[in-house]
């Protein structure tokens, strides 16, 4: 018996080392580098570098690798092999010049399971499907306003409703993120489904609670681990289980405003993206391009996810950098005082005459760096940047924070400075290497409407209030990184004007 024991025991060893040879030379094997691949740090069998990875601030982590293995350089996370590229000459030789190579986005085992059964909505599709989805989504925002003077129309209804939420505070200190966030999509809402919710609508802000913690989990340890190890998380508990959750949450809701927009559609006469992509769907029954109703639902999402938290957080950034520099916020309030006036409505008209706001808005945009990462792509062929090779089928990361800090580019990379955006006679310059939307084919669907956004939003608030900290209080620069870096929760006063 006891020889027996021994015997099985002894199996039993040598069967774990054989099993254990085996899966770290099948390892080696499949992730090895070919010739001339980007240089990065050592990683390790099976887990990559995910142990040696900054949680808290992967952004800065990555800026030191860039500084020590170059602008092209390589890093592993779990089975993912992707490569960095740095700086802003070199990102935009990959998404601007070979745009084409660049232009797909990965396989993304989270985003797979939060899409499935659709087209990939906006963010994640490829190919015809995207082409023709983002074209439509483009032409729908056109449509409805944008650059015809009917959406700047509803951003200033919507400040009025802001403005009136920020007096019933009566100069005592708030958090402005939930009103923020809460004002900014109502614009995704008017455009989405025509119509906005009321700062105490219940059901509307749970579903914004869900949107941005399933974007703070999608960024977090939790969903990282989740896209490096797909079959092992599926099965195991923990907080990214509630990303799922609250997914099929924000789908619901928005499913049921498709399922009413049935019931009173009128052809001629689209209301909103809903209506407009309702329409589109019977032109469409024989090739589908991503028009059927579960993908109509995932890019309603997309829009929500894409444009309500970005645009939010920057005006956090900018209480934040404007209560940090109260001289520039005085010369802002004088510059509106001068040109706009308390009484009247701010418009797109006013932004070429008020060259030191813009200066600042561009300022706070490039410091708050809100997408630190950026959107990931795929190669579609082999290529070379920056002297290496980069296989096809590579995840690439376009480093939007080494273009905004790129020491090459910027006078004053790492201090706040309104002067990178202005000339010797105070006149607005644009800077090449202003990229917080990115750059190429897959650049920010919604550029125009953020930047229309973060203009009238700021302008209407700073025409009635001024913003400070309660006393003692020293706002931190240094966020919060998930999917976007949002600043530490604050509190602010507001003084009316
Ligand atoms: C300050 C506000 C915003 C910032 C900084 C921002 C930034 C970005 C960035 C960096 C990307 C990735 C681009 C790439 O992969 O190269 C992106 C994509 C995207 N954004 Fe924005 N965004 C903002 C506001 C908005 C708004 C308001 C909308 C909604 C209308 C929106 C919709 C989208 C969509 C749909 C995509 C995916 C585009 C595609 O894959 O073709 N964004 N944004």
């Amino acid at each position: 018996m006891g020889l027996y024991n021994l015997l099985m025991d002894f199996d039993f060893k040598l069967l774990f080392l054989f099993v254990f040879i085996y899966i770290i030379i099948a390892d080696f094997l499949k992730h090895r580098n070919p010739p001339n691949y980007p240089p990065g740090p050592l990683s390790l069998p099976l887990v990559g570098n995910v142990i040696s990875l900054d949680r808290k601030h992967p952004h800065v982590q990555f800026s030191k690798l860039a500084d020590i293995y170059g602008k092209v350089f390589s890093f592993r996370l779990g089975g993912d092999k992707m490569v960095f590229v740095s700086g802003y000459k070199t990102v935009k030789e990959a998404i601007v010049t070979q745009a084409d190579i660049f232009v797909d986005r990965p396989h993304n085992a989270l985003l797979d399971r939060f899409f499935s059964g659709s087209s990939g909505g906006l963010f994640m599709s490829n190919g015809e499907t995207w082409k023709k989805q983002r074209r439509f989504a483009l032409s729908t925002l056109r449509n409805f306003g944008l650059g015809k003077g009917t959406m700047e129309q509803s951003i200033c209804e919507e400040i009025r409703h802001l403005q009136e939420e920020i007096e019933k505070e009566k100069g005592g200190p708030f958090d402005p993120a939930i009103l923020f966030y809460n004002g900014v999509s109502n614009i995704i809402c008017q455009l989405v489904m025509g119509k906005r919710f009321d700062y105490s609508d219940h059901n509307f802000q749970i579903m914004l609670k869900y949107l941005s913690e399933a974007l703070r989990l999608q960024g977090s340890v939790w969903g990282l681990m989740y896209q490096a190890f797909p079959e092992l998380m599926k099965h195991l508990p923990g907080p990214h289980n509630k990303m799922f959750s609250h997914v099929d949450a924000i789908l619901d809701f928005i499913s049921q405003e498709v399922e009413s927009h049935k019931k009173d559609l009128d052809h001629s006469d689209p209301r909103d993206y809903i209506d407009a992509f309702l329409i589109e769907m019977e032109n469409h029954k024989e090739s589908d391009l991503g028009f059927t109703e579960i993908n109509l639902a995932m890019c309603s999402v997309d829009l929500f996810m894409a444009g309500s938290e970005t645009t939010s957080t920057t005006l956090l950034w900018a209480l934040v950098y404007l209560i940090k520099n109260p001289d520039t916020q005085d010369k802002v309030l004088a510059e509106i005082d001068g040109v706009i006036g308390r009484t009247r409505q701010p418009s797109m008209a006013d932004r070429p005459n008020m060259p030191y706001t813009d200066a600042v808005i561009h300022e706070i945009q490039r410091m708050g760096n809100i997408v630190p990462l950026n959107g990931l792509r795929i190669t579609a062929k082999d290529t070379t940047l920056g002297g290496y090779l980069i296989p096809k089928g590579t995840t690439v990361i376009p480093f939007l924070t080494s273009v905004l800090f790129d020491k090459t580019e910027w006078e004053t990379p790492d201090t706040f400075n309104p002067g990178h955006f202005l000339d010797a006679e105070g006149k607005f310059v644009k800077r090449e290497a202003f990229l917080p939307f990115s750059a190429g084919k897959r650049v920010c669907l919604g550029e125009g409407l953020a930047k229309m956004e973060l203009f009238l939003f700021l302008v209407g608030l700073l025409q009635k209030f001024s913003f400070c900290v309660p006393d003692g209080v020293e706002l931190s620069t240094e966020g919060v990184t998930g999917v976007t870096r949002v600043p530490h929760p604050f509190k602010v006063h507001a003084r009316a004007r």
